[in-house]
């Protein structure tokens, strides 16, 4: 019987999965932990910091869980702001999820990397999938040790664990936790609620995005594939679109002409100069038949209907 664990439940993209898993699992099969207190779920719930392995393992035997949607995590900007801590919760929270499924020889493991593991080096145009990994950022660093750990255990123990190179992600039902990325969520709210935004990257920064729907059917899609159709693990390139902070205005101004946006780039600049512009997800679309719906134009119109009521 499939029971699934998620860490990191209660952020952007563990908020969006979990329903869906609900969906697919129903709500009695999908525990939800995070460090965070006072939720309130229909989703059984468990107050874990990642690093506390000894709960995690009681987690783990008490409830039978057979997959585990690694989610906890310290995101690129909150991480540069404390890179020690970045390590520490991303590599040995990791460790401690590796460690434990393969004692109690689990299923299967879902641990997302992201674009931030590029840095120098690479063509930012159409960036290959086995390209030159040389990241800039501490939570960079810990994406690519992360890919290279999973890889390892999958060689090593047979650990069948699964990650993307998430792009940066758009939703409307969770606010981003302090990515790089985040401007493309905050410019709606401003953008309803203020008819203004103050980006804090500049007009031309070209940038890798997709919206929750892709990035959730992207990790199900993934999760389904038969095995033996993988030649990559926890490392997939899966892309959808690119756009820059000027043209997302554009697409915005389509729908409240008054909207006007304005620059004032900060220390994220350079970590998105860093990043692709574009990625070539070839692998993706191969191996397990990835595909996107989501464009600019779709992404925008369903943003300003679903935030128009609650913002
Ligand atoms: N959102 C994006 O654009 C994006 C892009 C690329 C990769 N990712 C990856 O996807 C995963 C989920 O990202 P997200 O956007 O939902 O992030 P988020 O910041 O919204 O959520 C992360 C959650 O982890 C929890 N957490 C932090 N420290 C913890 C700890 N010590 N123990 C347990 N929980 C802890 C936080 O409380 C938060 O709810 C991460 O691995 C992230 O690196 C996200």
């Amino acid at each position: 019987m499939t029971k699934i664990l998620i860490t990191g439940a209660l952020g952007q993209i563990g908020t969006a999965l979990t329903t869906a898993l609900n969906n697919k699992y129903g709500v009695q099969n999908v525990i939800i932990s995070d460090i965070k207190e006072d939720f309130k779920s229909d989703n059984k719930y468990y107050k874990l910091n990642i690093l506390d392995k000894t709960e995690l393992e009681r987690i783990i035997i008490e409830e039978k869980i057979t997959i585990i949607y690694h989610l906890a995590a310290l995101l690129s900007a909150t991480g540069e702001k404390n890179p020690i801590l970045c390590w520490d919760i991303n590599m040995n929270g990791t460790l401690n999820i590796l460690d434990l499924s393969v004692k109690h020889k689990l299923f299967r493991i879902f641990m997302p990397s992201s674009i931030a593991v590029w840095g120098q080096g690479i063509n930012r145009d159409n960036t290959e999938q086995d390209s030159v990994l040389k990241p800039t950022t501490m939570y960079g660093v810990t994406k690519v040790a992360g890919e290279v750990l999973a890889n390892y255990y999958f060689d090593k123990y047979q650990l069948d664990i699964r990650g993307i190179r998430y792009p940066g992600i758009i939703s409307s039902e969770t606010l981003p936790g302090g990515g790089t990325t985040d401007y493309a969520v905050e410019i709606f709210y401003e953008a309803l609620k203020h008819k203004k935004y103050e980006c804090f990257l500049s007009e031309d920064t070209m940038l890798p995005m997709m919206y929750m729907e892709d990035c959730i059917k992207a990790t199900l899609d993934l999760m389904d594939a038969p095995v033996e159709n993988l030649v990559h693990h926890a490392d997939f390139n899966v892309a959808a679109i690119s756009f820059t902070p000027k043209t997302l205005a554009e697409e915005i101004k389509k729908h409240i002409p008054e909207f006007e946006i304005t620059y004032n780039p900060d220390y994220r600049q350079k970590i998105a100069d860093s990043w692709p512009k574009s990625i070539d997800d070839s692998s993706a679309r191969k191996e397990w038949n990835w595909n996107h719906s989501y464009d600019l134009a779709k992404l925008t119109a369903t943003m300003i209907n679903n935030l128009k009521n609650k913002v």
